[in-house]
Protein backbone atom coordinates (compact mmCIF):
# COMPACT_ATOMS: atom_id res chain seq x y z
CA UNK A 1 0.00 0.00 0.00
CA UNK A 2 1.01 3.27 -0.93
CA UNK A 3 2.19 5.44 2.30
CA UNK A 4 0.71 9.39 2.73
CA UNK A 5 5.00 10.27 3.57
CA UNK A 6 6.40 8.50 0.30
CA UNK A 7 7.59 10.46 -2.60
CA UNK A 8 8.57 9.41 -6.43
CA UNK A 9 11.36 9.80 -7.77
CA UNK A 10 12.87 9.29 -11.03
CA UNK A 11 15.54 7.24 -11.57
CA UNK A 12 17.33 5.21 -14.85
CA UNK A 13 13.79 5.57 -16.10
CA UNK A 14 11.97 3.82 -13.89
CA UNK A 15 9.59 5.69 -11.14
CA UNK A 16 11.24 4.73 -7.37
CA UNK A 17 10.18 5.38 -4.02
CA UNK A 18 11.83 7.24 -2.01
CA UNK A 19 10.89 6.28 1.65
CA UNK A 20 10.16 10.59 3.75
CA UNK A 21 11.91 10.14 6.84
CA UNK A 22 9.11 10.76 10.03
CA UNK A 23 10.30 13.57 12.10
CA UNK A 24 11.02 12.75 15.08
CA UNK A 25 9.98 14.09 18.76
CA UNK A 26 12.36 13.49 21.81
CA UNK A 27 10.57 13.49 25.32
CA UNK A 28 12.67 13.89 28.32
CA UNK A 29 11.54 12.90 31.43
CA UNK A 30 13.90 13.92 34.35
CA UNK A 31 14.77 12.78 38.05
CA UNK A 32 12.15 10.33 40.12
CA UNK A 33 10.04 10.31 36.91
CA UNK A 34 10.72 6.06 36.35
CA UNK A 35 8.84 6.25 39.56
CA UNK A 36 5.61 7.19 37.90
CA UNK A 37 2.67 4.84 39.01
CA UNK A 38 4.50 4.51 42.64
CA UNK A 39 5.62 8.08 43.26
CA UNK A 40 3.10 9.50 45.19
CA UNK A 41 -0.09 8.55 42.95
CA UNK A 42 -2.63 11.46 44.60
CA UNK A 43 -0.39 13.60 42.48
CA UNK A 44 1.00 11.88 39.32
CA UNK A 45 -1.19 9.58 38.95
CA UNK A 46 -0.99 5.53 38.74
CA UNK A 47 0.48 5.14 35.16
CA UNK A 48 3.61 3.86 35.46
CA UNK A 49 6.43 5.79 33.18
CA UNK A 50 6.38 2.46 30.29
CA UNK A 51 2.61 3.24 29.61
CA UNK A 52 2.77 6.88 29.05
CA UNK A 53 5.74 5.53 26.75
CA UNK A 54 3.33 2.84 25.24
CA UNK A 55 0.44 5.89 24.70
CA UNK A 56 2.90 7.90 23.35
CA UNK A 57 4.06 5.19 20.53
CA UNK A 58 0.84 4.34 19.76
CA UNK A 59 -0.53 8.19 19.10
CA UNK A 60 2.95 8.71 17.18
CA UNK A 61 1.74 6.13 14.69
CA UNK A 62 -1.13 8.20 14.22
CA UNK A 63 0.37 10.83 13.76
CA UNK A 64 2.87 9.94 11.05
CA UNK A 65 5.89 11.12 13.61
CA UNK A 66 8.42 9.05 15.60
CA UNK A 67 8.75 9.60 19.35
CA UNK A 68 11.49 9.15 21.41
CA UNK A 69 12.10 8.70 25.29
CA UNK A 70 14.52 8.84 27.24
CA UNK A 71 14.56 9.68 31.33
CA UNK A 72 17.24 10.46 33.70
CA UNK A 73 18.11 11.15 37.30
CA UNK A 74 21.38 12.97 36.63
CA UNK A 75 21.22 16.43 35.36
CA UNK A 76 24.42 16.01 33.28
CA UNK A 77 23.05 12.82 31.46
CA UNK A 78 19.59 15.19 30.82
CA UNK A 79 22.26 17.67 29.47
CA UNK A 80 24.00 15.32 27.25
CA UNK A 81 20.92 14.18 25.66
CA UNK A 82 19.34 17.47 24.80
CA UNK A 83 22.60 18.64 23.19
CA UNK A 84 22.26 15.44 21.15
CA UNK A 85 18.59 16.24 20.18
CA UNK A 86 19.88 19.15 18.19
CA UNK A 87 20.77 16.95 15.41
CA UNK A 88 17.78 15.08 13.91
CA UNK A 89 15.15 16.22 16.49
CA UNK A 90 11.88 18.24 15.23
CA UNK A 91 10.77 18.97 18.34
CA UNK A 92 11.29 18.46 22.04
CA UNK A 93 8.97 17.14 24.63
CA UNK A 94 10.34 17.68 28.49
CA UNK A 95 9.41 17.37 31.92
CA UNK A 96 12.78 18.27 33.52
CA UNK A 97 10.79 17.01 36.68
CA UNK A 98 12.65 18.97 39.99
CA UNK A 99 15.50 20.25 37.94
CA UNK A 100 12.76 22.78 36.65
CA UNK A 101 13.09 25.07 39.23
CA UNK A 102 17.24 24.16 40.18
CA UNK A 103 18.95 24.08 36.84
CA UNK A 104 20.36 26.90 34.67
CA UNK A 105 22.65 24.13 32.71
CA UNK A 106 19.42 22.87 31.95
CA UNK A 107 18.11 25.90 30.23
CA UNK A 108 21.14 26.95 28.90
CA UNK A 109 21.15 23.78 27.04
CA UNK A 110 17.68 24.13 26.09
CA UNK A 111 18.85 27.89 24.93
CA UNK A 112 21.10 26.23 22.46
CA UNK A 113 18.07 24.63 20.38
CA UNK A 114 16.33 25.52 17.19
CA UNK A 115 13.43 23.33 17.41
CA UNK A 116 9.41 23.89 19.14
CA UNK A 117 10.11 22.54 22.95
CA UNK A 118 7.10 21.98 24.93
CA UNK A 119 6.92 21.40 28.95
CA UNK A 120 4.98 19.27 30.41
CA UNK A 121 4.51 18.99 34.11
CA UNK A 122 2.37 16.37 35.72
CA UNK A 123 0.81 18.13 38.50
CA UNK A 124 -0.02 21.65 38.43
CA UNK A 125 3.11 23.14 39.94
CA UNK A 126 1.23 27.00 40.48
CA UNK A 127 -1.27 24.62 43.10
CA UNK A 128 2.12 23.42 45.00
CA UNK A 129 4.65 24.93 47.26
CA UNK A 130 5.78 28.00 46.37
CA UNK A 131 9.25 26.61 45.15
CA UNK A 132 7.28 25.10 42.30
CA UNK A 133 5.87 28.23 41.26
CA UNK A 134 9.23 29.51 39.28
CA UNK A 135 10.29 26.77 36.58
CA UNK A 136 13.44 28.44 35.03
CA UNK A 137 12.76 27.03 31.57
CA UNK A 138 8.79 28.32 31.12
CA UNK A 139 9.98 31.45 29.64
CA UNK A 140 12.43 30.17 26.76
CA UNK A 141 10.00 27.06 25.88
CA UNK A 142 7.12 27.21 22.70
CA UNK A 143 4.77 26.45 25.20
CA UNK A 144 3.88 24.60 29.12
CA UNK A 145 1.86 22.55 30.07
CA UNK A 146 1.23 22.04 34.11
CA UNK A 147 -1.95 20.45 35.50
CA UNK A 148 -3.13 17.99 33.37
CA UNK A 149 -1.73 14.90 34.71
CA UNK A 150 0.24 12.10 32.38
CA UNK A 151 -2.45 13.17 29.54
CA UNK A 152 -0.17 16.41 29.43
CA UNK A 153 2.07 14.39 27.36
CA UNK A 154 -0.09 13.18 24.72
CA UNK A 155 -1.69 16.61 24.35
CA UNK A 156 2.25 18.45 24.32
CA UNK A 157 2.62 15.70 20.85
CA UNK A 158 -0.49 16.53 19.39
CA UNK A 159 0.36 19.83 19.64
CA UNK A 160 3.80 19.35 17.88
CA UNK A 161 2.83 17.43 15.58
CA UNK A 162 0.96 20.87 14.67
CA UNK A 163 3.45 22.75 14.79
CA UNK A 164 5.59 20.79 13.07
CA UNK A 165 3.27 20.12 10.10
CA UNK A 166 3.07 23.96 9.95
CA UNK A 167 6.35 24.63 9.24
CA UNK A 168 7.13 21.92 7.11
C1 LIG B 1 6.85 17.78 38.20
C2 LIG B 1 6.71 18.89 39.24
C3 LIG B 1 8.02 19.13 39.95
O1 LIG B 1 7.88 20.17 40.91
C4 LIG B 1 8.47 17.88 40.68
O2 LIG B 1 9.73 18.07 41.29
C5 LIG B 1 8.48 16.67 39.79
C6 LIG B 1 7.42 16.51 38.81
C7 LIG B 1 5.50 17.41 37.55
O3 LIG B 1 5.54 16.71 36.55
O4 LIG B 1 4.44 17.78 38.04
O5 LIG B 1 9.29 15.79 39.97
O6 LIG B 1 7.69 18.23 37.18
Amino acid sequence: MKNKSDKFARGKGDLIKVKKQKPKILVIHGPNLNLLGKREPDLYGEKTLETVHEELEKDSRRLGIEVEMFQSNHEGAIIDRIQEAGEGCAGLIINPAAFSHTSIAIRDALLCLDVPIVEVHISNIYKREPFRHRSLISDITTATLSGFGTEGYRMALRAMADMISESI
